[in-house]
């Protein structure tokens, strides 16, 4: 292998250059001396969506999409879905490393001891319609968690850093919980710390009259499962949120909020959702082939297909499926499941998806599971940003540590009108 540089010839100038190549990449910014002129401001790179740019150096999280692999500070997702719990993934994913006993007590302690909310965010938690979306309540009751931490502008000091993702990780549960307990007309369930991370959730959103909830132990295990699953993803579209947003040095609470309303998009984590509102308008098995041609036409996107990394099986798409299989032993089977399967097995097979290299992702069975658990649908994208939560303040963390990072602030090419005079209305056609 020869030296680790690129030498570019602008045939504009004939000239060469050498920049440097490292990680497999070249610095943008070396591009800004290739110029044709002394007031030429220099050549840009061109990359809309990001298809082919990084955005930073991360530690985090590894993705090889062709490989279908995926690890968390170099932990196989599949060793961590079986071997790990979700609270102990976040220490790993926030920390670098998993924790000793002693920390990952004091972990548990900590968030389970932030998992209240102030009362008053119950007001205006009260002052949304009873069908408002609860991404659209979480996005908005995040962000003014803000107000309730005015302390959680000071985001370079790393103990004050570390409050406020004990506090974020703790309440984004509770949030949620209230959300959904709102949308029916029920009184808020709180939290209890006698309970998993899981089991807490499942206990805000589901108990009723009882003095305490007892979660099913195979519900609480899946959806713990299904928490360390979505934990992080490297530079998704809400990660970039999450950095960007927090590149201004805005708290942390406001940058989850941005991350929450980028996920809340369909083509994001709103996916879930989509799934399944998917497979109810297909309706059934021998459904599927007209659906497919809808998708072939390009009248509907299969939902849950595709993904701008992985060209194969998401890796995250096989565990979900053997966790379905579990949770049906409790729940009963969900017709839901046939109508994905029948989907998969022919989209797997056919040219269209097959030259596309779309596969299931993370998406495809997540909501018939949360069905299955009897979880309303609007709230999937919600037990997604729970998920990702640890992953985007892990990301967070990593852009205000990192000596290369700064503000955000992409350059443009401009292509639009040349200088004009202005014209009064009465000359205007
Ligand atoms: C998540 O980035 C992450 O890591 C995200 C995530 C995470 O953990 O954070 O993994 C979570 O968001 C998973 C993705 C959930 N979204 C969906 O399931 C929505 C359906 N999927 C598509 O919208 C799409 O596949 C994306 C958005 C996921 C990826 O889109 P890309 O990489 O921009 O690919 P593309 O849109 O350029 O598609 C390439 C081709 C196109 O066909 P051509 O125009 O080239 O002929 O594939 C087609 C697309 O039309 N295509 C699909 C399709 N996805 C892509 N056609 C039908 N159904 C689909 N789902």
């Amino acid at each position: 292998m020869g030296k680790e540089t690129l030498t570019i010839t602008d045939n504009r100038t004939g000239k060469t250059y050498e920049v440097p190549v490292e990680h497999g990449a070249i610095r943008a910014i070396d591009l800004r001396q290739i110029r044709v002129s002394d007031d030429d401001f220099g050549l840009l790179s061109y990359d809309p969506a990001f298809m082919n740019t990084a955005s930073c150096k991360s530690t985090i999280t590894f993705i090889d999409g062709d490989k279908g692999i995926l690890r968390y500070r170099g932990y196989p997702i599949e060793q961590l879905a079986e071997r790990s719990t979700f609270l102990e993934t976040a220490y790993l994913i926030l920390h670098g490393e998993l924790p000793t006993r002693p920390q990952l007590e004091d972990w548990i302690y900590h968030i389970t001891h932030h998992t209240m909310i102030h009362e008053n965010i119950k007001k205006f938690m009260d002052g949304f319609h009873y069908d408002a979306h609860p991404m659209g309540i979480l996005a908005g009751t995040v962000g003014a968690l803000s107000t309730f931490y005015p302390d959680a502008k000071n985001i370079l000091d790393p103990a004050n850093r570390q409050r406020q993702i004990y506090r974020l990780i703790a309440k984004m549960p509770t949030l949620a919980a209230f959300a959904y307990r709102h949308s029916l007309g029920m009184q808020y369930a709180y939290p209890d710390n006698d309970l998993s991370y899981g089991g807490n959730f499942l206990n805000m959103l589901f108990k009723a009259t009882e003095l305490k909830y007892k979660p099913d132990p195979v519900l609480e295990k899946a959806l713990d499962v299904l928490f360390i699953l979505h934990v992080d993803h490297e530079q998704n579209c809400s990660a970039n949120a999450m950095r960007s947003v927090g590149s201004s040095h805005v708290d942390p609470y406001s940058a989850v909020a941005a991350a929450t309303a980028a996920l809340y998009g369909p083509l994001h984590g709103g996916a879930n959702e989509a799934v399944l509102r998917m497979l109810r308008e297909i309706g059934s098995k021998d459904k599927v082939g007209e659906f497919l041609k809808k998708v072939k036409a390009r009248e509907a996107l299969l939902m849950g297909f595709g993904h701008r990394v992985y060209k194969s099986y998401d890796p995250r798409a096989k565990v979900i499926r053997q966790t379905a299989e579990q949770v049906f032993t409790v729940t009963g089977r969900n017709p839901l499941l046939d109508i994905a399967l029948e989907l998969e097995r022919i989209a797997l097979e056919d040219d269209f998806f097959v030259n596309r290299r779309l596969y299931p992702n993370v998406d495809f069975y997540s909501g018939i599971i949360y069905q299955a658990m009897q979880f309303p649908v609007d709230i999937y994208p919600v037990l997604f940003a729970i998920g990702r939560t640890p992953g985007w303040l892990a990301q967070w963390q990593e852009m205000l540590t990192d000596s290369e990072q700064k503000i955000c602030r992409p350059r443009q090419l401009y292509i639009g009108s040349a200088e004009r005079d202005y014209v009064p209305i009465e000359k205007r056609k």
